[in-house]
């Protein structure tokens, strides 16, 4: 076990156990890829089994270890089962990365219901179900020789600015960076430390999901700009769960540098 805690180094994660949602593609795979390599036993869920299971692997041709747990995170009873497992499989829980979202964008007028409630069902409901099954896990490991635990929910810029043809998915992220202060507030002083990551545009999977007649004219301001990679965003959550006991980073906002909005 790592940490100032102890007196031992911050940077590493030996002997923690992290738990990273979506981690099938995108940002959270980066996550969970860059978590292991700083030593941490790395648990990744998401519903393609195929996908954790080369991302398993991966991480063991790289002398790291992780543990696919796959399920539905939109399934309440999913939710608990998949963070009990990962607590019962690794005997603690330090870290836990609230990660899996899906950005179902356009028009508000006319939208299928089925997407505002997909959004609502995975970007709000699941993180707070894994959250609830998570905290007692986070407290409890916060009073080992690490001193501190980690909830780390990626949110994004549309949690910070409303814009037309978004506004239930930011409904949902401006939900998740409201949530995160209050359970900020309400852990801190026992050293549970809970963070919001709020990316813009990043080069993942995520804008597929929009339906293919709206997909273009939603990304076209993104064309002709360097967005960033997933790896950009890993790099965050690591600089936020590697911070020594005392230092805790509530918040980091990451754009493309071009990205104006
Ligand atoms: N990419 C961006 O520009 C951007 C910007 C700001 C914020 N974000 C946020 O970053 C997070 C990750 O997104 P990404 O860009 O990496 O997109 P992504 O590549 O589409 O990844 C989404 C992840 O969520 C998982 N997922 C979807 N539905 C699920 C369900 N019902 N149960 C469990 N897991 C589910 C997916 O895996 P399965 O399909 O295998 O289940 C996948 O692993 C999201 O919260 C997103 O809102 C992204």
């Amino acid at each position: 076990m790592t940490g100032d805690g102890d007196g031992s180094d911050p940077g590493r994660l030996d002997g923690c156990v992290a738990l990273v949602t979506g981690a099938s593609s995108g940002i959270g795979r980066a996550v969970a890829v860059d978590l292991a390599a700083c030593g941490a036993t790395v648990a990744v869920t998401a519903r393609r089994a195929d996908r954790l299971d080369d991302l398993v692997a991966e991480v063991a041709s790289g002398r790291g270890t992780a543990t696919a747990v796959p399920g539905d995170l939109t399934d309440p009873a999913a939710a608990a089962a998949i963070v009990a497992e990962v607590a019962a499989r690794h005997g603690r829980l330090d870290i836990v990365v609230n990660n899996a979202g899906v950005m179902l964008l356009g028009p508000a007028l006319g939208a299928p219901l089925d997407e505002w409630d997909r959004m609502v069902a995975l970007n709000v409901s699941a993180l707070l179900h894994v959250t609830h099954a998570a905290l007692p896990h986070l407290l409890e490991a916060a009073t080992g020789p690490r001193g501190c635990a980690d909830l780390v929910n990626v949110s994004s810029v549309a949690g910070r600015r409303a814009r037309a043809n978004a506004a239930v998915y930011n409904l949902t992220k401006f939900g998740v960076g409201a949530f995160t202060e209050a359970l900020r507030q309400e852990l801190a002083g026992r050293h549970v430390r809970v963070a919001a990551v709020e990316p813009g545009a990043v080069a993942t999977e995520l804008p597929t999901h929009i339906r293919p007649e709206i997909r273009a004219e939603m990304t076209r301001h993104f064309t002709d700009v360097e967005i960033l990679r997933d790896t950009d965003i890993a790099e965050a959550v690591r600089y936020i769960v590697t911070r020594p006991r005392h230092a805790a980073v509530n918040e980091v906002l990451i754009r493309p540098t071009e990205q104006v909005n």
